[in-house]
């Protein structure tokens, strides 16, 4: 595992469509990565949390280096969420959710125990690596146009690169497979509810101009790829939630070391 500070070359003009051109289909990514500003630091505080009580030299390097890279991630879609809440005034309302789930997460680091956070955090890795894995399999980036696409590439490839973390920190911190999955629901509910608000949000704020977009075409191929993606994805999600669930047995998909190898050669230095 290694951290990647990637330029990806943002500008104010790039292209918020990146997804096929369908800005509903592109919203739908956009509203998972209007939470990376406050999911990842919340998963960060909870790893460092981890870190006092830890005491694998193993783990806690790779904890350490989780944190690095979610930092990095975090950061970077930061960065493309305000290029895009530039462009339509009427985005300026999407701060209230933000708001809200900023708020959320400073309440659970404050209020909830640490086996809590890291099922929390597990939950949310789980989810990720499977969603990952399924998006690359099915090369969905083809669609896709760069930058985000390579945003999007490399933010994947770390997930995977990085799953077995916090899997790995609940086990040292005593967090069994009960506990895990009871908050886990808890936990994917909680952060798909603020991915569906996001999501609803952007497709009324935007209304206007994902009309002047849509056609029959898109429609029938949207829902071709939403029908495909659910059948591929269903039960590799379904084996995050079994007692032998263990991230270190995942296949990864074939091009996966490819990205991993790709996305080193983009490092910069500052
Ligand atoms: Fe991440
Ligand atoms: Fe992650």
């Amino acid at each position: 595992m290694i951290v990647r500070r990637v330029d990806f070359g943002f500008t104010p003009e790039i292209d918020i469509d990146f997804f096929a051109d369908d800005p509903i289909r592109s919203y739908l990514s956009h509203a998972y990565w209007m939470t990376m500003p406050y999911l990842e630091p919340h998963l960060m505080r909870t790893i460092r949390a981890a870190m006092n009580v830890v005491r694998d030299e193993t783990l806690l390097a790779e904890m350490k280096l989780f944190c690095s890279q979610e930092g990095q991630h975090y950061q970077q879609h930061a960065a493309v969420n305000r290029i895009l809440k530039a462009r339509n005034p009427a985005f300026c309302e999407l701060e209230k959710i933000e708001a809200d789930l900023e708020a959320d997460y400073h309440r659970f680091t404050a209020e909830k125990d640490l086996g809590w956070n890291l099922a929390y955090a597990e939950a949310f890795e789980a989810m990720t690596m499977t969603l990952s894995c399924t998006q690359m399999e099915m090369r969905i980036h083809d669609e896709m146009t760069n930058p985000i696409r390579d945003l999007y590439l490399w933010h994947i490839t770390e997930e995977m690169e990085h799953r077995t973390v916090c899997f790995d920190a609940c086990r040292a911190f005593g967090v069994n497979w009960w506990r895990r999955t009871q908050i886990g629901r808890e936990a994917r509910a909680h952060y798909l509810g603020y991915v569906g608000r996001f999501y609803a949000a952007f497709l009324e704020l935007d209304a206007a101009r994902i009309a002047t977009k849509e056609n029959e075409e898109k429609r029938i191929k949207r829902e071709a790829f939403q029908k495909s993606f659910v059948k591929q994805h269903l039960l590799r999600n379904l084996g995050t939630w079994m007692p032998w669930y263990n991230p270190r047995r995942v296949r990864m998909p074939e091009l996966f070391e490819e990205m991993r190898v790709y996305y080193s050669g983009r490092i910069v230095t500052l």
